[in-house]
């Protein structure tokens, strides 16, 4: 009898966008997990570099941005002979999936996703077919490794669950061919709020730059930032409903030091909110030191850079196009 010491690992896939500089949010949302996560399972990590051009990139800033991000996996800490670390665009069977999935995929179920609403808003020029069918592509990806897990911030969920309705309907009409992933949204940091507007995502994209933490924003711009945060007049530093601002804060702490909320009030009874800004920005400040430090050093190193994401690339078609094939197949397509 096999023990389950034996059983196949778990495998964990998610992507990051090379948007821009990622942020804080970012980081306690998505990456952090990552890391832990890698550990235990069988990772595979992305640079979604395909879905960034939904919105419009500048080439040469774009280039850049896209081996910076790959320097942050690193720098997170994931392990390229462990995870496999890739470039999106460089696997093809990226596109070529999500162009099936796309014909297995309602326009209605699409037009109800709440990230297609915001962007079309926010990018009013250019509502491109590649932002409506954006979750499809992102189904393409976590279905070709047959993904357990999906590792994402709260935002992420509607795209997350439109993923499993897609592979369980393939699954349905044809057979058993994709894994159902299910989503790893951590207790603490999956929802990371602006510092100027609690109300609102704290997002690399916001044009105001006091409003989100950059991972590689130096220690006093973090301090700064997080002096300015918006918080309440209360002044008593407790989680409660009306006190966004600071049940943000609470958040970013809890998640960068381990303690509770409960802890965290009893740490900072009667103490100003003075003091407890300067204490987040220290922790944020330790939580982001390494991570720093070790990006400085893989991101002017475009040698091995290009050597990871060729051995990623190398790695993940092996894997998706074993999925690939087997979705080809099935649907009647004529293999070479
Ligand atoms: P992206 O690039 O916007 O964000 C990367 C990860 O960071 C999380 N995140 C946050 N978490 C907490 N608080 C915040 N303020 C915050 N902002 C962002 C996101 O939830 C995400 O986990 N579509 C995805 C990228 C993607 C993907 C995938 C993810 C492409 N293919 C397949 C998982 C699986 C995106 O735009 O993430």
């Amino acid at each position: 009898m096999e023990t389950t010491t034996n059983a196949p690992k778990k495998r964990i896939l998610s992507c990051i966008q090379p948007s821009g500089i990622p942020t804080l949010g970012n980081y306690l949302g998505a990456l952090k997990n990552w890391k832990t996560l890698a550990d235990e399972f069988d990772g595979a990590f992305a640079v979604a570099d395909l879905h960034a051009i939904t919105v419009r990139q500048d080439p040469a800033q774009f280039r850049k941005q896209i081996s910076d991000v790959l320097a942050l996996l690193l720098a997170i800490g994931l392990d390229p002979e462990k995870s496999i670390l890739f470039i999106q665009s460089q696997v093809p069977a990226h596109s070529q999936l999500a162009w099936i999935l796309n014909c297995y995929t309602q326009f209605g179920e699409m037009s109800r996703m709440t990230q297609f609403k915001d962007k079309s808003q926010s990018h009013a020029d250019n509502v491109n077919v590649g932002l409506f069918a954006y979750p499809v592509l992102m189904a393409a990806d976590i279905l070709l490794y047959q993904a357990d897990l999906v590792p994402v911030g709260a935002d992420q969920k509607q795209h997350l669950e439109i993923a499993r309705d897609i592979a369980q309907r393939f699954n349905t009409l044809y057979s058993p061919t994709f894994t159902v992933p299910e989503p790893y949204i951590g207790k603490q940091g999956a929802r990371v709020m602006s510092l100027q507007d609690p109300l609102k995502k704290m997002s690399k994209s916001d044009p105001n730059p006091k409003s989100y933490i950059s991972v590689f924003d130096a220690p006093d711009v973090i301090s700064k930032k997080i002096k300015s945060a918006v918080t309440d007049s209360e002044g008593s530093v407790r989680f409660a409903d009306g006190k966004e601002g600071i049940n943000n804060l609470m958040g970013i702490y809890a998640c960068c030091t381990g303690l509770t909320n409960a802890q965290i009030e009893a740490d900072f009874a009667g103490k100003g909110y003075g003091d407890f800004k300067a204490a987040v920005a220290e922790a944020v400040i330790e939580e982001l030191r390494p991570v720093r430090e070790r990006y400085t050093q893989y991101s002017t190193d475009k040698a091995y850079l290009k050597e990871v994401a060729a051995q990623g690339a190398e790695r993940a078609s092996r894997v998706a196009n074993r999925t690939l094939g087997k979705v080809m197949k099935k649907i009647g397509f004529v293999l070479p």
